[in-house]
């Protein structure tokens, strides 16, 4: 096992009505001024904005506000952004949402007090020191965003989809956690979350560190309950405690608690977010075709985690052929993929024609030649593990 630091400070407040905090937690944080994200509507149509804004009235705390933030979300909301809570003066960047919108909070909240060009942090020509504080309201599990330290942003010219970690600076001050808040989730969005945190755990699951048991123990068991849990939140989405245990699974497989004692990998978020940079597509429904086609590589040339995953999460019983039961196992996950209505081919996320010479080459000028640690990739590999997702 490697030695680690875990630091997950967020305070979460988890179950119903949890968005009746936000005024509180802004002001035990000290804060008096607030611009609060939001996305297309949804937080519109539920009720939930209009309650956070209520909670803020009751607190004492000022806001603007700034909505219509997409999904895969781009630097030039962060600049608009930056530029409000600028001449807002504001002390506090408070989400309402899911990923997209969180890391467009996070990314404002980092711009703000720096003076030169936000995106020098993303193309690490910066290192973030300084941040305003940041809460969220989740209204999605799915991107984990509410316990992480990190902030994906597109950059428009170029696209450039590009994921920051700052290890302390970016992790929210709380997350306001309310399982009610999903029951509005379309099914897609939803099985794309569970997808999502099922990848989150994988990408610290497929290591070389000895020595890891409790670390695998935990990200085996939790990605049972995933794949446990999704298929019944879908045939009963208004279920309060399946959504909950869903919600809760979302945090948990990216707070990093996943990751401890490991060397982690992130190759397959690596080729997901070229795909969605490219394509725009659900980044979980991009997982869901990457994922399978990564661990069918693997299955040849480091088998043998795919087949301890086969074992423990799908069922598969061990015959002594590795690569054999990995890829027995993947056959399960694809199953599992297409029971929660995910797709596993490009054509079906909508991409009948990709260009994977495209999406090599910006997947190794961003990340370098080899990418990942589990299995350090070339582009002839990159080109192989795109084209098992046709
Ligand atoms: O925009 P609205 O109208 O709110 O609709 C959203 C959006 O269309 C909808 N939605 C959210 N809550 C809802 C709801 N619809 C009905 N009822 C609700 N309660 O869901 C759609 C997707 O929202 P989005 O925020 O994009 O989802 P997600 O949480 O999956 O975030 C994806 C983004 O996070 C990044 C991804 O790359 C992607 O850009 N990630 C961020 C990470 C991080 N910061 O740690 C890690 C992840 O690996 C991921 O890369
Ligand atoms: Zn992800």
């Amino acid at each position: 096992m490697n030695d680690f630091l875990f630091y997950s400070p967020t305070e979460f407040h988890f179950g119903r009505g949890a968005e009746n905090a936000a005024g509180e937690c802004c002001r035990a944080l000290g804060a008096r001024r607030a611009v609060i994200c939001y996305g297309g509507g949804s937080a519109v149509r539920s009720g939930v904005l209009g309650r956070v804004e209520a909670s803020l009235r009751e607190a004492g705390v000022d806001y603007r506000e700034m909505g219509g933030i997409k999904p895969n979300p781009t630097d030039d909301r962060v600049y608009e952004g930056i530029e409000l809570a600028r001449s807002f003066g504001a002390d506090l960047m408070l989400a309402v949402g899911g990923g997209s919108v969180i890391d467009t909070a996070k990314a404002i909240a980092g711009g703000v007090p720096y003076d030169g060009d936000f995106w020098d942090f993303w193309e690490g020509k910066a290192v973030m020191q300084r941040a305003l504080n940041v809460g969220v309201v989740l209204t999605i599990p799915a991107a984990g965003s509410e316990a992480s330290g990190n902030s994906v942003i597109t950059r428009r010219d170029g696209l450039k989809k590009i994921s920051l970690k700052t290890p302390k600076v970016l992790r929210p001050k709380f997350a306001l956690m309310n399982p009610e808040l999903t029951f509005t989730l379309p099914a897609y969005q939803t099985a794309a979350g569970a997808t999502d945190m099922i990848a989150h755990i994988l990408e610290r699951y497929f290591n070389n560190t000895p020595a890891t048991l409790v670390t695998d123990a935990l990200s085996e068991a939790l990605i049972r309950e995933i794949v446990d849990v999704t298929p019944r939140v879908l045939d009963a989405p208004d279920n309060y405690d399946l959504r909950a245990c869903l919600m809760w699974s979302g945090t948990l497989a990216h707070n990093g608690i996943c990751g401890t004692g490991v060397t982690e990998d992130w190759t397959s978020h690596f080729l997901e977010h070229e795909i969605s940079a490219v394509y725009g597509v659900t980044h979980g429904a991009g997982l869901a075709v990457v994922s399978p086609a990564y661990q069918t590589f693997m299955a040849t040339h480091h088998p043998a985690r795919i087949a301890r995953l086969a074992h423990n999460v799908w069922g598969v019983t061990p015959t002594g052929d590795d690569k054999a039961d990995a890829l027995s196992g993947i056959e399960r996950m694809k199953a599992f993929l297409r029971r929660i209505g995910m797709p596993v081919t490009f054509a079906g996320l909508g991409i009948e024609h990709p260009d994977i010479p495209l999406l090599t080459r910006s997947l190794h000028a961003h990340k370098g030649n080899p990418v990942g640690n589990f299995f350090p990739l070339t582009p002839e590999d990159t080109t192989q593990i795109y084209t098992l997702m046709l």
